[in-house]
């Protein structure tokens, strides 16, 4: 069913794509188009899925076109879901549900409320994207390392301030990107580390499966510990088991605030760390599901919503 639906939405894709509304399609990156042909569902589905993916994968990689692109992307999908009636329609919505995997280890983006349950930055926006869908969002707190593997069974898709990455890419398609971030160093307060050269033969800490793993992984000489939440590996760092934490900036901040006077965040930029986009994941293919979570975060952003939660749990987390 999701395949029959993933198609059709495809061929309509296509159809607005030689309509002229794809014209991004130029800028794809020949390699996207090549991973996605490579691809197992992709190539399952339709070959005409092909360029439809490269094109939407070329926005989210766009890094300071980022704006632009979305925009563009977000009126396509405007009039594809129009286009696509009924056809159009994800199953992943059938059931007026909305499943969402996150992993609630990461402030200011998600984490454990008072009340036990999820909450932060992306657990706002996802319900008010859900809102925008008309379908209720159930949020399911699993480990990060497990969420894109259960993309399209235990969950319908996951929002974790997870950053798109080629080798995510080959497994599940991303929305558009709705946060730009970078990979900081937390290390203690009196630390000597300042440079990518004082990375070297280091004892780092990171959180399982995450891009600061990736990172950390290839650093000359470093030992990496991985753990499944960040806090925990923090908790080391101020035990003196690490040199220091490769996380997002955010986390980072929030934790330098946290364990203010132990621990510094310095900026991933003093490393060469490159930035990030963060989207949510999606089925792959499901162009529908995708066309639908785009509109809504592009209303959500014309309308005021997506600043005043940026505003209520961002601005202000690392204080
Ligand atoms: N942005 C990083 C990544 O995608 C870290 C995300 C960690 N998120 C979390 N909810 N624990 O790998």
């Amino acid at each position: 069913m999701k395949k029959l639906a993933a198609v059709m939405a495809a061929a309509v894709m296509c159809i607005s794509a030689l309509a002229g509304c794809g014209s991004k399609a130029e800028d794809a990156a020949p390699t996207e188009g090549t991973a996605a042909a490579e691809n197992e569902s992709a190539a399952e589905a339709a070959p005409e899925e092909a360029p439809a993916e490269a094109e939407a994968g070329d926005g989210q990689d766009a890094g300071s076109g980022n704006e632009e692109e979305a925009g563009a992307a977000g009126s396509g999908n405007e009039e594809e879901a129009g286009a696509a009636g009924e056809a159009g329609v994800t199953e992943a919505l059938a059931d007026g549900v909305l499943n969402v995997g996150t992993n609630a280890e990461f402030p200011p983006f998600e984490y454990v409320g008072d009340d036990g349950e999820p909450d932060g930055f992306d657990i706002a926006l996802i319900k008010a994207i859900g809102e925008k869908l008309g379908v209720e969002v159930q949020v399911d707190n699993m480990e990060f390392a497990s969420l894109v593997s259960s993309i399209g069974s235990k969950i319908d898709v996951s929002i974790a301030g997870m950053t798109v990455t080629e080798e995510r890419q080959k497994t599940v398609d991303f929305s558009d990107a709705y946060y730009e971030a970078v990979q900081f160093v937390v290390a203690p307060a009196d630390t000597a580390i300042a440079s990518a050269e004082d990375l070297k033969g280091k004892a780092i800490g990171v959180q399982l499966g995450t891009t600061g793993d990736f990172i950390a992984e290839e650093i000359e000489g470093a030992t990496v510990s991985q753990y499944n939440k960040a806090v925990d590996a923090v908790n080391d760092l101020i035990n003196g088991r690490l040199d220091c934490v490769i996380i997002d900036k955010n986390p980072a901040l929030v934790f330098q605030a946290r364990f203010e006077g132990k621990v510094t965040a310095i900026d991933g930029a003093q490393f060469d760390f490159e930035a990030e986009n963060y989207a949510i994941a999606l089925p792959k293919g499901d162009t529908a599901l995708a066309g639908q979570i785009n509109t809504a975060l592009k209303e959500l952003k014309e309308d005021g919503t997506f600043d005043a939660l940026v505003a209520e749990y961002i601005e202000g987390s690392d204080e």
